[in-house]
C-alpha cells in the first residue's frame, strides 16, 4: 500500500496527496473516499458547495482508518463568508460530515461584497472554538493574500489554488512562500490536459509511469506543495498516490513547467477575482 509523506507548515502536517471530491456524488463519493483510505490516502478534500460532505463522512466511517489519522479539509462557500454566516456554515459542514472538527477550513472564494476583515475574524473565531485545527484561503490573489495575512490573528497556513503544468502560478506561489504558507494545487492533473504532450509521454515511458503520475510527481516534488487529484475510479485512485518512489531531474521538472500557456487556466467562474497576470 502506498502512502504520502507529510508536508509541514505553520501548525499543520498535511499528506502531500489528498483525494479531491468535486463532482464526486452520493454513494460513489462515499465509496471513493473508502477506496482512497484503503489505498493509503490520509487526506480528503471537500467543500460545502460540493454537496457531498455527508458522503465524505460516510466513507470515512466505512473505512478502518481512525479519524485522527485522516486530514479532512472543507471550505466555506463565498456567499457565506461574512462574520456569523461563516461560523454557521462551518457548523453545518461538521454536522453533515458528522465530525467534531476539520483539520483545515478554507474560505473557498473571496467575496468583494464582504470586507475581508469580517471573514478573517470569523475564520479565526472558528479556529479558536476548536471547529478547525487550521485555517486558510483559496482562490485569493497576491494582494488579497497580503491583506488577509495582515488582518489575521491566527496563522493562515494554506493557500489552495489552481496549479498544473499549463498554468504558471509563480507570482502567487512566491507570495504564499513569503508568508510561510503551504500550497495546495487544485486541478493538479489539469483534468488530463497534458497527458498527450510528448514531454509527459516521454517521461512516462522513461520511468514506466502513467502521465498522471508524472504530473503528480512534478507537483509534490516542488517545495511546500500538496496535490488533491480527484477520481472516483479505484485504479486511478491507487495510481495517483503512487508517486513517492521515483524522482524527476531538475531538467525534467523544468521541461514540465515549460508546458505553461497564457490561456492555461481552467477554473474562472464569473465571481472569480481579477487574477494576477
Ligand atoms: N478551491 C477550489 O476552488 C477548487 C476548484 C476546483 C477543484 N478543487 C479541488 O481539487 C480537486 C481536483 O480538481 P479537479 O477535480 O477539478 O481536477 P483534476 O483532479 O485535475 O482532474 C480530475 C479528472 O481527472 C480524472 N482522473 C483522475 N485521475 C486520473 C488518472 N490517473 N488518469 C486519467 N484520468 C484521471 C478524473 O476522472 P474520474 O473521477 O472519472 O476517475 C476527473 O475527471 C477537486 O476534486 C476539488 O477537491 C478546488
Amino acid at each position: 500500500m502506498q502512502s504520502a509523506p507529510l508536508v509541514h507548515g505553520k501548525g499543520i502536517a498535511i499528506p502531500a496527496i489528498g483525494l479531491g471530491t468535486f463532482r464526486a456524488e452520493g454513494e460513489l463519493c462515499a465509496e471513493a473516499v473508502q477506496w482512497a483510505l484503503d489505498s493509503g490516502y490520509r487526506h480528503i478534500d471537500t467543500a460545502a458547495m460540493y454537496g457531498n460532505e455527508q458522503f465524505v463522512g460516510e466513507g470515512i466511517r466505512a473505512s478502518t482508518v481512525k479519524r485522527n489519522e485522516i486530514f479532512v479539509t472543507t471550505k466555506i462557500w463565498w456567499a457565506d463568508i461574512a462574520d456569523g454566516l461563516l461560523q454557521a456554515s462551518a457548523e453545518a459542514s461538521l454536522k453533515r460530515l458528522d465530525l467534531d472538527h476539520v483539520d483545515l477550513l478554507l474560505i473557498h472564494w473571496p467575496n468583494p461584497a464582504v470586507p475581508l476583515r469580517s471573514s478573517i475574524d470569523a475564520l479565526c473565531k472558528v479556529k479558536r472554538a476548536g471547529l478547525a485545527k487550521s485555517i486558510g484561503v483559496s482562490n485569493f490573489t497576491v494582494a488579497m493574500l497580503d491583506e488577509a495575512v495582515s488582518l489575521t490573528t491566527e496563522p493562515l497556513c494554506m493557500l489552495q489554488a489552481e496549479y498544473h503544468p499549463r498554468l504558471d502560478q509563480s507570482k502567487l506561489r512566491a507570495a504564499a512562500a513569503r508568508h510561510g504558507m503551504l500550497w495546495t494545487s487544485y486541478c493538479p492533473i489539469g483534468k488530463g490536459n497534458v497527458f498527450d504532450d510528448p514531454v509527459v509521454k516521454d517521461l512516462a515511458a522513461k520511468y514506466g509511469r502513467t502521465p498522471s503520475q508524472i504530473v503528480l510527481r512534478w507537483q509534490v516534488q516542488q517545495p511546500g506543495t500538496v496535490a488533491i487529484p480527484k477520481s472516483v475510479t479505484p485504479s486511478r485512485i491507487r495510481e495517483n498516490i503512487g508517486v513517492f518512489d521515483f524522482t524527476l531531474t531538475d531538467a525534467e521538472m523544468a521541461a514540465i513547467s515549460g508546458l505553461k500557456r497564457p490561456d492555461g487556466r481552467i477554473v474562472s467562474p464569473p465571481f472569480a477575482p481579477a487574477w494576477d497576470a
